[in-house]
């Protein structure tokens, strides 16, 4: 069986910086409360007009174009993103459009798994370039998270920001590089602790649900972070037991960035050093399906990883969807 690897990544952050200091005279906060319970020090909040396929493209074109592969190339999308440009159509059939992309069997789909999105598309595209059914598949991370947070609401809306990312996947014979294995979980009993109330078949649209506010992001944060700093580090660990790493194998964790004391207790657990964990977090937030490949896509262009680095990728989200993939990494760095 061949392997699936990426071979380009690419990333889109919107130009407009928005530092802790914006939030302090429109709600009752303050840069330092949001820097130590969190480590958020600024977000990008993309432009309005500017839909998630628009991050998206830009991307997709920033990942393409590091490697020089024609878009007609491209046979299947697949976008992870809790904030689609509609319910219907798909974001993937959107950017697909967009960006004109002329493959003569190119299909695709979003995938709805809030900030797991990125390691379950991966998965997911993963298991099809390995089965021969894709030669080259996209994975998209993009959320505009602006558009259901609530600006009133100082729990959510100075944790999120806007950001998408892509990697490009392709079947190798190479046995030294590529996804090698993963573990991903569902666990639906976390509806009630973080999820949008209105706008979907329980409670469609209606004035009341707009004056009430009730398609916005709700989070029951203690709860969430307890649930996250469990799971996210039980998948990470799983896949290293799994796979017979310690933390002295493994070059680069890239975990979700939700909040810095995660990420800080998922490397604790993985006996990891901090030196060691991709985060980006103060300068982006939150930005649910994009963190992932946005760190990817930023430590490569910085030529941080090299070939053959071991990487787990580990994240968690509304669902609750938590997971972690364990991969060798296959760009040289001239490439
Ligand atoms: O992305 C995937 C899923 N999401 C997550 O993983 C997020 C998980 N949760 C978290 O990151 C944290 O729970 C939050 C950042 C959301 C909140 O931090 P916390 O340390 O858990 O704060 P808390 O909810 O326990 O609130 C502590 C206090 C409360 O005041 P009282 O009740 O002690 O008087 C809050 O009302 O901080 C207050 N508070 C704030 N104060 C200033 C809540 N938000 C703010 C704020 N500024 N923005």
């Amino acid at each position: 069986m061949k392997r699936a690897v990426i071979t380009a990544v690419g990333h889109y952050v919107p130009d407009n910086v928005i530092p802790n200091s914006y939030f302090e005279n429109r709600i009752e906060t303050t840069d330092e409360w949001i820097r130590t319970r969190t480590g958020i020090e600024e977000r990008r909040f993309a432009p309005d007009g500017m839909a998630t396929s628009d991050m998206g493209v830009r991307a997709i074109q920033d990942c393409l174009n590091s490697r020089g592969i024609d878009k007609d190339e491209i046979d299947f999308i697949i976008v992870a993103t809790v904030t689609p440009d509609y319910i219907f159509p798909s974001t993937a059939c959107i950017i697909q459009d967009k960006m004109q992309m002329k493959h003569p069997y190119i299909w695709g789909y979003d995938v709805s798994a809030a900030c797991s999105g990125f390691i379950f598309a991966l998965e997911t595209a993963r298991r099809l370039v390995e089965a021969g059914a894709s030669q080259k598949a996209l994975v998209v991370g993009a959320d505009k998270m602006t558009t259901i947070t609530d600006p009133q609401d100082r729990t959510t809306c100075i944790i999120f920001g806007d950001g998408a990312g892509a990697v490009l996947l392709e079947p190798s014979d190479d046995e030294n590089t590529g996804i090698i294995d993963s573990v991903m979980h569902i666990d639906g009993s976390g509806l009630p602790l973080l999820h949008m109330k209105a706008g979907g078949s329980v409670m469609p649209a209606s004035l009341e649900t707009v004056e009430k506010r009730l398609h916005y992001i709700f989070q029951d944060g203690q709860p969430v972070f307890r649930a996250a700093v469990k799971s996210m580090a039980d998948a990470a660990c799983d896949v290293m037991q799994r796979n017979n790493l310690t933390g002295e194998d493994i070059a680069w964790l890239v975990p979700h960035q939700a909040n810095l004391r995660i990420i800080d207790a998922t490397a604790s657990r993985m006996e990891l050093e901090k030196d060691r964990v991709m985060i980006n977090i103060q300068r982006y937030g939150n930005t649910t399906a994009g963190t992932i490949p946005i760190c990817l896509s930023e430590w490569h262009k910085d030529g941080k990883i090299k070939y053959g680095d071991n990487i787990i990728l580990a994240a968690f989200g509304g669902g609750f969807t938590y997971g972690a993939t364990y991969l060798r990494w296959g760009i040289r760095h001239s490439a």
